[in-house]
Parts: C-alpha cells; structure tokens; sequence
C-alpha cells in the first residue's frame, strides 16, 4: 500500500472538511479518530482511494510519507495535549504536527518549546499552529489559513495547504506564513475578535433600523443585500440577508424574531481583550463586542429591569430621515469597520514587536481576503492600501489611502453615533469606533488631568510638556475640604 502524504486527527466537522479538501487537491491522507465508529461512518460516507481510514496511532503513523505531515483537528485545550503526547512515540527526527484548531497562542508557544529535541528524547519534532477560518464550508472549499511555527516545517507543507486555501481577489491563496512560535494562533484569535466587532456593529445598525424605523426584517434584509452589492460586500453581508429574512417553520413569522436575543461566546474575543489588556492596547470595538454579548447574556436581569424603566426615550421618526439614513449607515459601517481594522492590527503590530515575529500586514488582509469569516471587499482595499503606500508594517490609520477613506466618512460615523444618542438604541461598537479613530488622531487628549489627579492623591508624578524628567508638586492639600 502506498504511503500517504498527509495525516489527520480528529473527524469532527472540520477535520472531515479539511481531510476531504486535502483528498480533491489529489493528496492521500490518512485519518483517524479517536473513535473508530466515527472512522468507520467518514470513510463509508467519504471513502475514495486517496481517504484511508486508520485505527490506531501505530497504523496511522505507519501509513505516512516522511517526513510526517500530522494536522490535529481535536478541541483546542488538553485534547491537543493529549493526542500529541499519544502521538510521540511513534513520531520521529523531522517529522511535522500542524496544529489547527482555535488553540491559545500561548499554549502553541509552549507546545512548540516541548517538541524540541531535549523534552522528546533527542527527536526534534516540528510544531505548527495553524490558524484555520471558515467554518465547515471554507473547510471543504477552501479556508483562509494563517500558519505560524516552524519555518523549516512550512516550506514542507506550504504545496499542500496553499493547494486547500481559497483564494485571494487576484487569485493567489489564502495564506501566508504568518510568523515564528505561536503568530499563527494570534493572527486567528485577532480575526475573531475583528470577527466580533464587525457581527456587533452589524446587530447595531439591524436594531436601529428595526426598533428606530420600526423596518421589518424583510426590509432591513433587502437593505443588508443592497449594501452587500456595493461598499460593505462581506461574507457576513451576505449571510445576513437569510438569517433575517427566513420564515419561522414551527410559528408564523420571520424566525430572527424567534431567536433569543442571548449570544453565546467559545472565548476567543474574550482571550483578544485580555491579550490587548495585558499589552496596554485599547481593541475597545471587540471588548465592547464581548461585553454586548455578556449583557446580552443577562436576559433574566434585563426583562426585570426594562418592567421597571419601560419609559427609555426611543425616537419615533428620525432627524436623519428615510433613505438619507441608509447612506449615512452605510457609510458609518464601513469607517467603523475599519476602525476595527485598525485597531486590530495595532494589537498585532505591538504582540509582533513584543515576540519578536516579523508579520506583514499586507500579506494578513490579502489572506484574508477569501475564505475566511471576516473576507470582504473591505480587506482588498486595506491590501491595496498597504501595497500603494508602500508599507507592510504601518498603523492602518497612518496609510495614505485609509487616510482618505477616514476622513471622508468620519462625519457620517460621528451623525449616526450622535443621532443613536437620542434613540435609546445602544451603539456601543460604533460608538467605541469613532472614538478610538478620534483619539488616536488627536494631539492633546485630557490624560494631564487625569494625571494631575494622581500625582495629588499618591505622588505618582507626572512628565511635562517643556522639559524631560519625572515631576511631583506638593500640591495645596488643605484645598480637599474646602
Ligand atoms: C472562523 C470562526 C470560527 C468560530 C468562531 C466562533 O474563523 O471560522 O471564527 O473560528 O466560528 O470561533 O466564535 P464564538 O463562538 O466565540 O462566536
């Protein structure tokens, strides 16, 4: 039997997706699962001469090209410790485990310390994290994919997965080597938390439009197809014209209207907020994602509570007026998302500097492009952008086009989170947007009284505009009571 070129742990959906994507490129790959039976279902179902099913780690690991090519496909956490401590054995000098679950960078920075020769007994094992986006479908057609690790272990692997990735506007895959120990991971938990951003700015502008001019969610479907033909085309666009739009089949009525208004969460923009937090970056767009969706997961504290403030002031008609509206929410999205953009790619730009990864900017819009959850117009643009102002490594908002784009459409952004005020409609991810755009462009912000403050009450001094050095003043302390 001849030796297959790759293979893979872990036939959930997307590990299924992923060996079935591998196998139509025409590359072998061997798949096994923890539990044969599910083995057993996905080569009865799947099965073609270049799927093998595998039954145990000795069989699997025999039936491989070195050096190995081993993707894992489990549940992010202790399963992938697991599975690759079951795995070691039988592994040897060279060979490759390619890690593409949603794992925390960290753990992926820890797990590629553990492969290296001294903690396996002299085998140098190589470790790659992958991230991989686009849900089962972008698995089996071709997902948007950020390998980090290993340099010496992607030149071995790159024909295989540049061959499953989608592909970008110009037709290039999807993917890029994203950086050393654990960039990989980053790069995919920031997509997420821009993935978070973007969903919430999304559910802003439906709410707006659903409880400020009372649109059905037929009419704000047609809108979202409208936008999605122009500017603010998105796979996330696109996806929201049915979820809004589709019929309720167990009552009558559009099914959203049925949908608990409770979002779940599997974390990844919570580890995003956590990560700037600890870097003493503002990602405020996502934390406030994260934080809409804890408060949304409040429904019991909220249905009390709204018995008790039914008055909440919400306009009945607008001061930005009919399709005037549309315009300017459209506009406001798109300066609001990249917004997010910018901030997310601030994060990435101080962890690169931090780890000491070298990540092109250019390259991470262009691969995300395709495939992945976030893929839009949008990223070619940010592409383009980066290669015209010839930078691959600036702060998005300082590049010459982006500039442009910014500054004509801050004024619609400011309208809308300034009108929102007056609704009753929380906008906190538009309004966190314009924010971070407008403190990031301001000179002077008021931080020197927050300053002042500080030094008053504990002596924690302060810098000074004029002169360098560490200043404290022995402020006036009987003024406290007066
Ligand atoms: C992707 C998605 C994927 C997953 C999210 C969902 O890129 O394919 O981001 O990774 O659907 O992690 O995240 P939440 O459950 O936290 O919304």
């Amino acid at each position: 039997m001849p030796l297959s070129d790759l293979g893979l742990i872990g036939l959930a959906v997307m590990g299924s997706n992923l060996a079935r994507n591998f196998a139509s490129r025409g590359f072998t790959v061997s798949v096994y699962n923890r539990s044969p039976e599910r083995t057993n279902e996905f080569i009865k179902e799947f099965g073609n001469e270049k799927l093998v099913g595998t039954f145990d780690y000795v069989q699997f690991v025999r039936s491989l090209k070195r050096p190995r090519k081993i993707m894992v496909m489990v549940k992010a956490g202790a399963a992938v410790d697991g599975v690759i401590a079951d795995l070691l054995p039988y592994l040897q000098a060279g060979d490759i485990i390619i890690d593409g679950g949603n794992s925390h960078y960290r753990d992926t920075q820890r797990r590629s310390k553990e492969l290296v020769a001294s903690a396996t007994g002299g085998k140098k094992i190589h470790f790659v994290g992958c991230g991989v986006s686009g849900g089962e479908e972008g698995a089996l057609h071709g997902p948007s994919l950020m390998p980090g690790g290993s340099k010496e272990a992607w030149q071995q692997i790159k024909v295989y997965y540049q061959a499953i990735a989608a592909k970008d506007f110009s037709g290039r895959p999807c993917i890029t080597y994203v950086g050393d120990n654990g960039a990989g991971h980053y790069v995919k938990m920031v997509h997420n938390g821009i993935e978070y951003a973007v969903m919430q700015l999304m559910a802003e502008a439906y709410q707006m439009l659903r409880v400020v001019y009372k649109q059905t969610p037929q009419q704000i479907g047609e809108l979202f197809k409208k936008y999605n033909a122009g500017k603010l085309n998105s796979f996330l666009f696109q996806i929201a014209v049915p979820v809004l739009t589709r019929q309720d089949e167990l009552k009558k009525g559009f099914l959203i209207d049925a949908i608990l208004d409770r979002a779940g969460a599997k974390g990844t923009g919570q580890w995003a907020s956590v990560d700037a937090l600890e870097r003493g970056m503002s990602i405020s767009s996502v934390t406030e994602a994260v934080f809409a969706r804890s408060t949304s997961a409040a429904k019991n504290d909220r249905l009390k509570l709204s018995k008790l403030y039914r008055m909440l002031p919400t306009k009945g008609g607008s001061t930005l007026g009919g399709k005037k509206f549309q315009t300017i929410l459209e506009n406001a999205l798109y300066a609001a998302m990249i917004s997010c953009y910018a901030q997310g790619y601030e994060l990435i730009r101080k962890a690169a500097a931090e780890e000491k990864w070298e990540v092109n900017l250019a390259e991470i819009s262009r691969i995300w492009e395709g495939g992945c959850i976030i893929r839009a117009k949008l990223l070619n643009v940010l592409h383009s952008a980066y290669q015209k102002g010839n930078s691959k490594n600036s702060p998005l908002l300082a590049v010459p086009g982006i500039v442009t784009l910014i500054k004509k459409h801050l004024p619609e952004l400011r309208a809308l989170v300034s009108f929102a005020g007056t609704t009753g409609v929380s906008t906190p991810s538009f309004s966190t947007a314009l924010f971070y755009v407008q403190d990031m462009t301001t000179e002077r912000l008021p931080a020197n009284l927050i300053q002042g403050l500080r030094d008053f009450f504990g002596a924690h001094t302060y810098e000074r505009t004029d002169r360098p050095g560490s200043f404290h003043t022995e402020w006036n302390q009987r003024t406290i009571n007066n």
